[in-house]
């Protein structure tokens, strides 16, 4: 089987790149490096020993995607292309919703064209906004606080209209919590320019000496010891769901979303304090005044993922801890 991977040179399109050949698809790559480097590609043929098709273009660009499809016989697409940053996607929301609609329904319309309807998306928790109770069940009513992820939401409400336009389609919508850690080999991660807005990013750099300190943002949440409360994910074990989701959409039709998480809530401290154990390495921090718009505590319920899928996560915090610092000193 042939999967088309868009956004397959990004942190999680790579991950998951690896685990398709690892499991015998046959992989062809979009990407136009707004976020990745072309390296990543070698990158993914050195872990798995095989060979991918990598075709450098936007998703936007529908004459190009419809090149790739005429080349190649997809038989199922994952969907990663877009734009991930919540902070820029308050500054400019245009440029969010132009990338993820734009890519989204460009590379659906190619799909119908070729008569290729199985589809994994990447969403994420944020559709949820500030949930009422714990843990996250997909039924949870669904609301965005910012451009990026009412983006999310608008591609999820166009797929399930899709859906039921045509029955033939095949959607499986992945709802992830916080995404971390590395390849084992440290040859792939997560490596963003400048000040990075997420916190294993932020720990990293500074275990790193790059930046001085990391700034907890706020200790008088309603939480085990007041920092905030996340779902981390190892990354290899969010790419092992996109396997199970493609699985998926290849025997049955219909529209489901699912959420990837391990079901397990950490704090701020939890997490820092055990990337120090794990690593033998100081990151010093500071308390801080909260983040504007941030939640005390957000965890998912895995049950519909374990029950439908047959996934769930195998990786613990050490290893996200281990392999993402990992990554940092592989790649110093
Ligand atoms: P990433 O930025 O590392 O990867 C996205 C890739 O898409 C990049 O390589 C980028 O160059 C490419 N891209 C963007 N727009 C494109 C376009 N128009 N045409 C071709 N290529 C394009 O991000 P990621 O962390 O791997 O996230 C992948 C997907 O998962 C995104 O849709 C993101 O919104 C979603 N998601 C990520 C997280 C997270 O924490 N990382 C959480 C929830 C959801
Ligand atoms: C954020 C996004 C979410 C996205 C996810 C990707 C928001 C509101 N949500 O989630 O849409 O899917 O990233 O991983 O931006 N923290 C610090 N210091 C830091 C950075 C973070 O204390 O320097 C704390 C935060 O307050 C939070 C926790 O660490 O309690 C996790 O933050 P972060 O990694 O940014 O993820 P989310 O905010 O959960």
């Amino acid at each position: 089987m042939k999967i088309l991977v868009t956004g397959g040179t990004g942190y999680i399109g790579s991950h998951t790149c690896c685990e398709l050949l690892e499991n015998d698809f046959e992989v062809v790559i979009v990407d136009n490096f707004f976020n990745s480097s072309p390296d990543v590609v070698g990158k993914i043929e050195e872990i798995s020993k095989k060979k991918v098709s990598f075709y450098e273009g936007d998703v936007c660009d529908k004459a190009f995607l419809k090149g790739v499809f005429e080349k190649e016989k997809i038989d199922a697409v994952i969907h990663f292309a877009g734009y991930k940053a919540v902070g820029e996607s308050v500054k400019k929301p245009l440029m969010y919703y132009r990338n993820n609609l734009d890519s989204t329904i460009t590379l659906l319309e190619v799909m119908q064209e070729f008569g290729c309807k199985k589809i994994v998306f990447s969403s994420s928790a944020t559709v949820y906004g500030n949930p009422e109770k714990l843990p996250i069940t997909e039924d949870f009513p669904l609301h965005t606080t910012n451009p990026y992820g009412t983006t999310k939401l608008m591609i999820e409400d166009i797929l399930k209209d899709l859906y039921v336009s045509d029955n033939d389609w095949a959607i499986a919508i992945l709802r992830y919590f916080n995404p971390i850690g590395a390849h084992k080999s440290g040859l792939i991660g997560e490596n963003p320019n400048g000040i990075p807005n997420n916190l294993m990013p932020y720990i990293v750099k500074v275990a790193n000496h790059e930046l001085e300190q990391l700034s907890v943002f706020g200790n008088d949440y309603n939480t085990v010891d007041g920092t905030g409360v996340r779902d981390y994910i190892h990354v290899v074990d969010l790419a092992k769901g996109h396997i199970k989701a493609i699985e998926k959409v290849l025997k049955d039709n219909g529209v489901d979303a699912y959420n990837l998480g391990t079901g397990n809530g950490y704090s701020v401290l939890q997490l820092v304090n055990t990337f120090m154990e794990v690593n033998g390495i100081n990151v010093p921090y500071k308390i801080v005044e909260r983040r504007s718009g941030d939640i005390d505590a957000c965890y998912a319920s895995t049950d519909k993922a374990n029950e439908k899928l047959n996934w769930h996560a195998e990786l613990g915090i050490e290893e996200m801890c281990r392999d993402a610092y990992n990554f940092v000193l592989k790649n110093k």
